[in-house]
């Protein structure tokens, strides 16, 4: 979704604008733009890739060292140049970069329409230039106080950064429900939307709250409130590193987050997994874990992928923690009768931590009273931030839209905690306890293992490019991972995919299926494995091509499939750790050999910040 960088110091603003933008490509976007300025401001914007900014700067060389950019996720309004962002109020002093939805553009834009303001594209954001020009030239105050008491008129979200042709010397920025933060250097300055596009400058940063505004300048900072209380911010380091952020000769991030899974694993379970203990250790968790153990009931609200993952979860924490659990779509939930309260116990699981419907799901819980749990990636996001207790995933920065490594750390936050949990509720036997920590502990080589050998995936994916559809089926733990493997393919390659209970294939898919059919069996838990072949039979016995991914040595799946792909052999409940990367794979063989843009797949977004 949008994306905003801005500088201001002593380098040539357009090359550190273009290059963050570029590093913001992976939200998701449409257009494209910036505004520099030096004596005068030089506005640049394009419909398209930010490559294609690049060529428009090169040709009309901009110069100044003070600058914001952006890139558009089209909300209201078509993309095209006109639309894309930064823009201006009807005399263009104003210079105006935007995230999020302000929801009463409407109103605001028939009265300034009244006043004789003309727009020039159909966006919400175009209003608020325009009203920040109509009540700086309507009264006497200054740059900053016209944005103040613009936003005190607006409803909605935003994260904004702002210049004024005639004050070159500072940006001003705003926070609303879309994040902002500010990247300290040395006689420089950044703001950005995400750290991604300033890393390779600086690791100092301050993240900006609901409802504060900051002057930056070449000089400093100054961040207040909306009521103009001055606030003293504190400086936080950022944890990575611009290695994280490149693609380190793989064609894509969604590959290679795909093939650092061993390692993500790993560093998920670091500290954590505490093997010669027999025990599971989340700092994180500390001073809560009876609350949540003996909650009435605990409520999982995500969205996409880590919807998925908390599927998982549920399955997890019933069977080794014998606990009451229900997965909620986030944008669901909050618009539900509020039966959550103190009793309860929320976890929200998000690898940006800013997904807008997820966020307001945990507002709408702790506003009832009920704690709060997160389950983040991106360290000091905002649901991170504002989560009573929670657990960080450490799978790095995942650039790729798609989300993989992400996923199975969320998967493995959530096999450890529904083990602690077990522990202290007593459910979880010494036994199985010290099976599944001998088992977590291999997870990552098996995984290694898998990644070495995708020859077959690479052959299934090039029979199957052209299908039309795919169906998934899953049983058990294996479910939710057949729901994440068709998202996966739908994502990606376009091709319309969905995933169902393998029993519920009987109430309405089964119409479906023919010899133009691929279904994806995944039949990794010995528990439900001989209902599986069934369904497998039922799919044959109408001529479906069935590709399976089962455990090694279930004979008699590999003997119905005509495809089967292996997966190493664990306990059942850890499968999914193991089943969701063969299925990653495909979709993105497959989208390849589609020539679909992976990483960016289109009309979506890495961070959804608008509901
Ligand atoms: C978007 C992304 C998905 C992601 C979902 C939830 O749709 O494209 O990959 O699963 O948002 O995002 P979150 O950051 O909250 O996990």
């Amino acid at each position: 979704m949008c994306g905003i960088v801005g500088y201001i110091g002593k380098r040539q603003a357009s090359e550190v604008i273009l290059k963050g933008l570029q590093r913001l490509e992976y939200r998701g976007y449409d257009s494209a733009g910036f505004a520099i300025l030096d004596d005068d401001m030089k506005i640049l914007k394009i419909k398209g890739k930010v490559d294609e900014l690049v060529k428009k700067d090169k040709e009309e060389m901009t110069e100044g060292h003070l600058g914001i950019g952006h890139t558009r996720w089209a909300t209201h309004g078509e993309p095209s140049e006109i639309n894309a962002h930064p823009h201006v109020g009807a005399s263009g002093k104003f210079a105006l970069v935007h995230n999020g939805i302000i929801e009463n553009y409407n109103v605001l834009r028939k009265d300034l329409e009244k006043k004789g303001h003309k727009f020039t594209g159909e966006t919400d954001t175009e209003v608020l230039a325009h009203l920040i020009e109509e009540i700086h030239d309507m009264s006497d105050i200054d740059f900053f106080q016209a944005v103040q008491q613009a936003l005190g008129q607006v409803k909605g979200t935003y994260g904004i950064a702002v210049v004024h042709k005639y004050t070159p010397d500072r940006i001003i920025i705003a926070r609303k429900g879309s994040p902002l933060l500010i990247g300290i250097g040395e006689d420089e300055y950044f703001v950005a939307s995400d750290a991604s596009p300033i890393i390779e400058y600086t690791k100092k940063v301050v993240y900006l709250e609901d409802e504060e505004m900051a002057v930056v300048t070449r000089d400093g900072y100054e961040v207040s409130t909306l009521k103009n209380i001055t606030l003293t911010k504190e400086v936080h380091e950022l944890a990575m590193n611009l290695e994280q952020i490149e693609k380190g000769g793989y064609p894509h991030f969604m590959l290679k987050e795909i093939f650092e899974q061993g390692g993500t694993i790993a560093d998920c379970m670091r500290g954590r997994l505490m093997v010669a203990e027999n025990r599971i250790q989340l700092g994180g968790l500390e001073g809560v874990v009876d609350k949540i153990i003996n909650a009435r009931r605990v409520v999982i609200a995500a969205c996409g992928t880590s919807w998925h993952a908390g599927l998982v979860g549920e399955y997890l924490f019933e069977y080794l923690a014998h606990m009451p659990v229900e997965v909620e779509y986030a944008s669901e939930f909050r618009y539900r009768e509020q039966l959550v309260d103190e009793r309860d116990v929320m976890i929200v699981i998000s690898q940006s931590g800013e997904t807008a419907d997820t966020l307001a799901a945990l507002r709408e819980a702790k506003r009832n009273g009920a704690m709060v749990i997160g389950i983040c990636n991106v360290v000091g996001s905002t649901i991170a931030r504002e989560t009573d207790a929670g657990v960080y995933t450490h799978a790095g920065p995942e650039i790729g839209v798609a989300s993989t490594k992400a996923f199975t750390a969320q998967v493995t936050v959530l096999t450890m905690m529904a083990m602690l949990f077990g522990r202290q509720n007593k459910t979880l036997s010494d036994e199985l306890m010290q099976e599944l920590v001998q088992e977590l502990k291999t997870i990552p080589e098996k995984v290694e293992e898998m990644l070495r050998n995708t020859d077959e995936i690479k052959n299934i994916a090039r029979l199957f490019t052209y299908a039309s559809h795919f169906l998934y089926l899953g049983r058990s733990y294996s479910f939710p991972v057949a729901l994440e493997g068709a998202l996966k393919l739908k994502e990606i390659s376009y091709i319309h995919a969905e995933g169902y209970p393998a029993a519920e294939m009987k109430h309405g898919p089964i119409a479906l299926i023919d010899e133009h059919m691929p279904v994806v069996v995944i039949a990794a838990t010995d528990h439900t494995n001989e209902k599986m072949i069934n369904n497998i039979e039922e799919v044959r016995a109408r001529r479906g091509r069935i590709i399976s991914i089962s455990s090694d040595g279930q004979s008699d799946v590999d003997r119905l499939a005509e495809f089967s792909i292996n997966i190493p052999e664990v306990h059942d409940c850890l499968t999914p750790l193991l089943s969701c990367i063969p299925l990653q794979l495909l979709s993105y063989y497959i989208a390849v050999n589609r020539k679909c843009h992976v990483d960016q797949p289109r009309n979506l977004a890495k961070s959804v910040t608008v509901e």
